[in-house]
């Protein structure tokens, strides 16, 4: 199982890396906008930063433009990796650019029939996204463990992503459902490592190595 960094904040990607547990990073038009920042600029950083691919969307609906995007982000790294939307335009998107050997993330897949068209269409990789899933009542561990399921059955070599994961608790489902890839917004991967159990035993015991301290100290100065 692998984990992706869903941000485009230079300083969260620093941090996360340098915890050694990120190996890919993905961004989307709303993400980057966030940002505020110069778009290309940005997006060559986070390429130099990231070993492992990263995720830059198209920000267009028509499958010509999608293209012309694409082949010209792919000319910015070798970790490049084009996000196309899971519509029909896409589909034909990614058609032609697995042709041309161009990586591509079908994004905003809800249900596992849109995973399995991606995978035929040859994606790289397909990602369905927990959080909207559910904000339409719908159950997602069902979705993910499914497709999860049918790709292995197929024999797929489609990867599925799980983005859209607001909460530990969505993160939790996912691993145990056999997710390839889980992508964390920074806020959350924060959660993940906490614990307030954990945080007062190692207070306990610092408290106890301090009163030790203090002790022999006293010790020494008799
Ligand atoms: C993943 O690829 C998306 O960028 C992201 O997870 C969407 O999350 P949201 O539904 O919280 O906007």
């Amino acid at each position: 199982m692998e984990i992706f960094i869903d941000t485009a904040n230079i300083e969260d990607i620093k941090e996360a890396i340098s915890w050694g547990v990120i190996d890919g990073c993905t961004t989307n038009p709303k993400i980057v906008s966030r940002e505020n920042a110069p778009f290309e600029k940005r997006m060559k950083k986070i390429l130099e930063l990231v070993d492992g691919p990263v995720s830059i969307e198209v920000t267009t609906n028509d499958t010509e433009e999608m293209v012309k995007e694409a082949e010209e982000y792919n000319t910015w790294a070798p970790n490049v990796v084009i996000k196309i939307p899971m519509t029909v335009n896409g589909l034909k998107a990614v058609n032609i650019l697995s042709k041309k050997g161009i990586r591509t993330n079908v994004t905003a897949a809800m249900s596992m029939k849109q995973a399995v068209l991606a995978a035929k269409a040859g994606a790289t990789y397909v990602s369905l996204f927990w959080g909207r899933i559910e904000d339409m009542g719908y159950d997602a561990e069902k979705v993910v463990a499914e497709s999860v399921d049918v790709f292995a059955i197929h024999g797929f070599k489609t990867r599925i992503i799980i983005g859209s994961l607001r909460q530990v608790s969505h993160i939790n489902r996912a691993i145990r459902v056999g997710a390839h890839i889980l992508t964390i917004p920074p806020a959350v991967l924060k959660q993940m490592a906490w614990n307030p159990r954990t945080e007062s035993t190692i207070d306990e015991f610092l408290e106890f190595w301090a009163g030790y301290k203090k002790a022999q100290k006293g010790k020494k100065s008799a």
